[in-house]
């Protein structure tokens, strides 16, 4: 019984230092672009030499280009673009999406993702873990708010008739973003088309085709 408590305990530990990225030991670690040297992370700047502009970035108040094949663009501001957010644990993008455009299935490996509608209506979804699969949906107008638990894949679409633009915040510096289909038939080199046949029980004609699209 204790034995049992006690394994609970070391992986209530283990959870909470795997689901999040990990705290700070210091006011702030400015990263340094520049080093060469292959941490978790960018290693620190020496704090003497931060100033505001490290803590700042300017731009999510412009419209991004939404003129590719997904008809939507997403500036993300992490730790590349914020040295200062560098083992801070969070993050944000402005999403912007034409009419009719989307925001293909991907993932966040490090976050979980917040969504707030600033303008239009927009339908997200996320799908859960195996065996289940199971969706959840719903269309968000100005002012809604949703949440896309760290991993899962998820998705937008405008499905108003005018620009639609949400902004997001995600609980890690350096998210990370794996979209689906790009990853799946875009690799580099390309996953075996073989095994892509018999994983989407498709011609393997469709499957080349796919491939050369991405
Ligand atoms: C990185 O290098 C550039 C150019 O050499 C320099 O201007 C900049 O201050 C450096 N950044 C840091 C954080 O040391
Ligand atoms: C938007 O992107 C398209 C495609 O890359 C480009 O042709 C166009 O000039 C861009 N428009 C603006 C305003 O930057």
């Amino acid at each position: 019984m204790a034995a049992s408590f006690l394994l609970l305990g070391l992986l209530a530990i283990t959870f909470s230092v795997a689901l999040a990225d990990l705290s700070p030991l210091q006011d702030f670690c400015v990263g340094d672009k520049n080093s060469t040297v292959l941490v978790n992370g960018m290693p620190c700047k020496d704090p003497k030499l931060a100033q505001a502009s490290d803590f700042f970035f300017s731009g999510l108040h412009i419209a991004g280009n939404t003129s590719n094949p997904v008809r939507s663009k997403v500036q993300a501001v992490t730790a590349t673009q914020i040295p200062g957010l560098n083992t801070l644990g969070i993050s944000i993008v402005r999403i912007d999406y034409a009419m009719g455009g989307i925001n293909p299935p991907h993932t966040h490996p490090r976050a979980t993702e917040i969504l707030t509608v600033l303008e239009g209506s927009i339908e997200v979804g996320f799908v859960t873990s195996n065996p289940d699969n199971q969706q959840f949906t719903r269309v968000l107008q100005k002012g809604d708010v949703f949440v896309f638990p760290v991993g899962l894949i998820h998705f937008q679409r405008n499905v108003g008739h005018s620009n639609a633009v949400a902004i997001a915040a995600l609980s890690s510096q350096n998210p990370g973003v794996i979209t689906i289909a790009n990853a799946v038939f875009g690799s580099k080199p390309d996953i075996s088309s073989d095994i892509l046949v018999k994983a989407f029980q498709l011609d393997k004609n469709v499957i080349t085709y796919m491939q050369s699209k991405f």
